[in-house]
């Protein structure tokens, strides 16, 4: 009888309020989190583009990641080291979102009636972040295990067969949509979170914020649609040959051997 007494007691003290530094901890991680992914994206941007520059620079980027100029013969598992590294922060980044899901159809209503009431600017974005959040979950999932998976796929030809014949542009484009519109609103959201560049006057910062988060996102979308366009394009041309890998002519075999072109 004494023991269970001892155990309820025991549970009333451990289930009192305590001061938790967890709540903070966590914030901070998803802002990590969030930071470094939005960095990854930015370059992610940069390299796939390089398909604009020309097929030849496109192979040399992806050849780069692959070790080739290093160990001088690819090692495409490097790539799937990185794609692993981007999927636990993904994974991470997510699970820390999910804190702030509305938990039931009740709070959901509550915070829309509030949003629509209020109207407030960076209220209405935070909406929009979460809804592309959570478009994420399932949009980047597939591209993410095709990138761990075959880590040897990605190049000229490679590439823009999967967005063609492989008929990915779709996933493609919302995806680009959705990660340029959270990734902007994220690092704005952060800059105002933790005061990055916030001058004497708050509301000055935060109008100048504003407007670089827009110009980025527009600079991000357009370099987004233009280098899906290219794939697209190349896909196109190459369809019948779909499957055929992309070899520079300057590291083509003599004429006897085999290799692409
Ligand atoms: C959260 C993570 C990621 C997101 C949201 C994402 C998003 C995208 C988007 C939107 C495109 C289409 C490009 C365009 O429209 O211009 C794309 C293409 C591409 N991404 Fe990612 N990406 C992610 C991670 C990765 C990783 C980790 C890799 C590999 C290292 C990768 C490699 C590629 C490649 C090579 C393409 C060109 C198309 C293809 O080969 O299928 N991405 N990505």
């Amino acid at each position: 009888m004494q023991a269970r007494a001892d155990v309820i007691a025991g549970v009333g003290l451990k289930d009192k309020p305590r001061k938790s530094r967890w709540p903070a901890r966590m914030d901070l991680a998803q802002s990590v989190t969030g930071l470094l992914l939005g960095l990854f994206m930015w370059g992610h941007m940069f390299f796939v583009s390089s398909i604009l520059l020309g097929k030849d620079a496109m192979w040399t980027v992806t050849k780069m990641f692959e070790g080739y100029f290093l160990f001088g013969r690819p090692y495409p598992v490097l790539v799937s080291f990185v794609v692993a590294a981007v999927i636990a922060l993904f994974v991470l980044h997510a699970l820390l979102a999910l804190r702030k899901f509305p938990a039931n159809y009740r709070q959901y209503r509550a915070f829309s009636a509030h949003r629509r009431l209020i109207r407030h600017g960076d209220t209405t974005l935070w909406w929009v972040q979460f809804m592309t959040g959570f478009a994420l979950f399932f949009l980047a999932s597939p591209h993410l295990f095709q990138m761990l998976v075959h880590p040897g796929l990605i190049g000229p030809f490679e590439s823009a067969d999967r967005v063609w014949s492989g008929g990915w542009w779709p996933l493609y484009l919302v995806l680009l949509f959705a990660v340029e519109l959270h990734g902007g609103i994220g690092l704005y959201r952060l800059a105002v979170k933790w005061g990055w560049l916030q001058g004497a006057d708050a509301d000055a910062s935060r109008r100048r914020l504003a407007v670089a988060k827009w110009t980025l996102t527009a600079f991000f979308l357009v370099l987004g649609l233009a280098t899906l366009a290219a794939y697209m394009k190349i896909g196109y041309e190459h369809r019948d040959r779909a499957g055929e890998r992309y070899v520079p002519a300057r590291v083509q075999p003599a004429p006897v051997g085999g290799g692409g072109q």
